[in-house]
């Protein structure tokens, strides 16, 4: 038996006008797989990438990585779901963008009553990322309370769950952001510092902020555009975690001037290393329901568009206009 979705979908990799709403059969789950219908489908930067070629993929492809819904179907050897379930899920393959859609339970993860499904549509590829980020890529001797860290872009989705856990551990987390009224927002949820790196010099203000020292940890998702001001931000022995490409790829690196800069260390880290098995997601999802229903950390949802206007969610997204989570609806 099949049921009818719609969703959207791209033939070719462009831009945002490639972004078609379509109406797809969903069939029944196979072993390892469930059925389920979505409630609220999270807009992440990774689909910009796998929209625009950054990412290569065959073609056509189902975009979306993050949703929050109902389980309706499960497939044979699926212990830990069962129809009925409330879920969310940050997973391969792309696809979630739809209403409907079957796909592995590896990565979904039963979703706390207290947690709306928009909340958990938002969070949950976000909050991993902001999860792994800040608990475990760390420098060698680990980060304390007190300690500075700089993380770029700190408006953004990732960048404001970052803001709060990071104030909730106890860090000194240094923002930066592309206006003032971003800044303000990224110092609203907890970021000690915010530089506006549009217009000042992001390394030179890291230096003046911690006294000349540097920072020992730089969480960097904008790319080509920072990547060489990260570097003159650490303290020997510090650490660029470099996890993504906002302004573009970063060129090939000179590994001597690691040594020269002070022994440092760099990472290209991605969410689905940290959730390729079922245990290591359900510990790190089970980490951020914690901090979510402690309040700790409160999911910003700044944008809604409804699943028809994702080529105008896109758009926002690339242009620098959108702050914090961005949700598409399904009414
Ligand atoms: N490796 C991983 O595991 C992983 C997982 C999740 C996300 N990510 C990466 O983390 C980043 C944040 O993801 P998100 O979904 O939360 O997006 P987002 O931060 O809400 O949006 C991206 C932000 O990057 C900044 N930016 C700087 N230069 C830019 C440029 N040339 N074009 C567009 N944006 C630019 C903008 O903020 P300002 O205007 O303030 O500069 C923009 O708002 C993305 O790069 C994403 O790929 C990586």
């Amino acid at each position: 038996m099949t049921h009818k979705s719609r969703a959207i979908r791209i033939d070719r990799q462009g831009g945002p006008e490639e972004l078609k709403l379509v109406e797809v059969e969903v069939g029944e789950p196979g072993p390892g797989e469930i059925r389920v219908r979505h409630h609220a489908v999270g807009l992440n930067f990774i689909d910009v990438y796998q929209r625009n070629g950054l990412y290569p993929f065959p073609m056509p492809l189902q975009l979306g990585m993050e949703a929050a819904g109902v389980v309706e179907a499960v497939g044979e050897g699926v212990t830990h779901l069962a129809a009925g379930d409330r879920v969310a899920y940050a997973s391969q393959p792309p696809g979630a963008y739809c209403e409907l859609r079957v796909m592995p339970a590896r990565c979904v993860c039963r979703l706390p009553d207290a947690i709306s499904f928009e909340t958990g549509a938002a969070m949950m590829l976000k909050g991993l990322t902001a999860q792994y980020l800040l608990r475990k890529t760390l420098p060698a001797e680990g980060l304390q309370a007190g300690d500075f860290v700089l993380f770029h872009a700190a408006a953004g989705g990732v960048g404001l769950i970052a803001c709060q856990w990071a104030k909730a551990l106890g860090l000194q987390l240094i923002g930066t952001a592309g206006s003032d009224a971003k800044c303000e927002l990224a110092l609203a949820h907890g970021a000690a510092h915010c530089i506006n790196y549009s217009r000042e010099n992001f390394a030179e203000r890291v230096r003046q902020i911690t006294g000349g020292q540097g920072v020992k940890v730089v969480y960097d998702s904008v790319g080509k555009d920072t990547f060489e001001g990260s570097l003159n931000c650490l303290r020997p022995f510090g650490l660029l975690a470099s996890f993504g490409n906002g302004s573009g790829l970063v060129p090939p690196v000179n590994i001597g001037q690691l040594g020269a800069k002070g022994s440092l260390y760099i990472t290209r880290p991605t969410l689905f290393t940290h959730i390729a098995t079922r245990e290591s997601t359900q510990a790190m999802a089970d980490d951020l329901f914690g901090v979510v229903r402690s309040g700790a950390v409160k999911i910003p949802v700044e944008q809604r568009y409804r699943l028809a206007d994702v080529q105008q969610a896109h758009r926002d997204l690339e242009a620098r206009k959108t702050t914090g989570c961005t949700v598409l609806t399904l009414d």
